[in-house]
């Protein structure tokens, strides 16, 4: 059987993290922007590149939007024939599936959220769908996600509030990492072994997490020996309030998000999404 074709429209910073792995795993895949030569190391993989989203959308079995979420529901609107009865899978955040299927009643619609580890096939896609995917559908979607690393089906009303944690968790774990580096050279360690000490301890939680029963206190527990090295440091954290700071900060970041969301749906609902096609 042979492969499909993915039209990814705006391969910008997540658009190119999409193509790439999809083109690895063998699939033809058009990716588009306006700025063609932006798109060399695409091309140089052999994925074929374009800025005309019409003719990528005609040549494409399913085409990802990864566009920002105007652009997206313009060029939905300006390509909705060319859509038609093809699945179109959105990474857009803010951009509801109701929304999305009034742009494009005849397509089969796949709300999405990753990140840009789906380059290197290690994101976590959480993915929405309205009952009017069919499970043959549904899983054609997922061999699709599958590209990007490991995917969760979840309701979308966790879209928004999950999206500081499945879209940006790496970024406050990179921060936590290079505290880590900065006290291994606060007190003599060479940055690049306190690298690979903190790198290997994100590497062995994440491991810990996905191989264990046990909850996150008990694993902490684990390392913690009376009187030793661990609980001194434990003890500074808690003291500092990391915990209330992570809180505090993600839960900032949701709010970010839905009022974005909120803002966004506003301009929306002033739009009218029945506008006329151009040719
Ligand atoms: N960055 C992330 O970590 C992340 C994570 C999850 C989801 N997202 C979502 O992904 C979407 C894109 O974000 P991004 O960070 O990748 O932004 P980005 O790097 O700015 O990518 C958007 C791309 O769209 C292209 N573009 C704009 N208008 C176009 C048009 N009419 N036709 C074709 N291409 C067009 C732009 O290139 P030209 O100017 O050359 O056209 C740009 O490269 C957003 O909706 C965001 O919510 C991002």
């Amino acid at each position: 059987m042979s492969k499909k074709t993915i039209g990814v429209i705006g391969a910008g910073k997540m658009g190119s993290a999409l193509a790439i792995p999809l083109k690895n795993r063998g699939y033809d895949v058009i990716a588009t922007r306006r700025s063609v030569k932006k798109m060399k190391e695409l091309s140089d993989l052999g994925i074929e590149i374009t800025s005309n989203n019409r003719s990528a959308v005609q040549k494409s079995d399913v085409v990802i939007f990864s566009l920002k979420p105007g652009d997206t529901v313009e060029q939905m609107q300006k390509l909705r024939s060319e859509l038609e009865g093809k699945m179109v899978i959105s990474i857009c955040a803010s951009l509801p599936i109701s929304k999305m299927e009034a742009l494009l009643p005849n397509s089969t619609i796949i709300r999405t959220m990753t990140n840009v580890a789906s380059k290197y096939g290690s994101a976590f896609t959480i993915y929405s769908i309205s009952k009017k995917v069919s499970q043959k559908k549904e899983e054609e979607a997922q061999e699709i996600l599958d590209c990007f690393g490991t995917f969760e089906k979840i309701e979308e009303k966790y879209m928004d509030p999950l999206t500081p944690i499945s879209g940006s968790g790496p970024a406050y774990l990179f921060t936590v990492m290079e505290s880590m580096v900065y006290a291994g050279l606060k007190v003599g360690v060479p940055r690049d072994l306190a690298l690979r000490a903190s790198h290997q301890a994100v590497l062995a939680s994440a491991k810990l997490v996905e191989d264990s029963d046990a909850t996150l206190s008990e694993l902490r527990e684990t390392f913690i020996t009376p009187g030793g090295v661990t609980i001194e440091a434990l003890y500074e954290l808690e003291n500092s309030g990391i915990k209330a700071a992570f809180m505090k900060a993600i839960e900032a970041a949701s709010d970010k998000a839905k009022k974005s969301s909120e803002e966004f749906m506003e301009k929306m609902d002033g739009m009218d999404l029945e506008i006329e096609e151009e040719n």
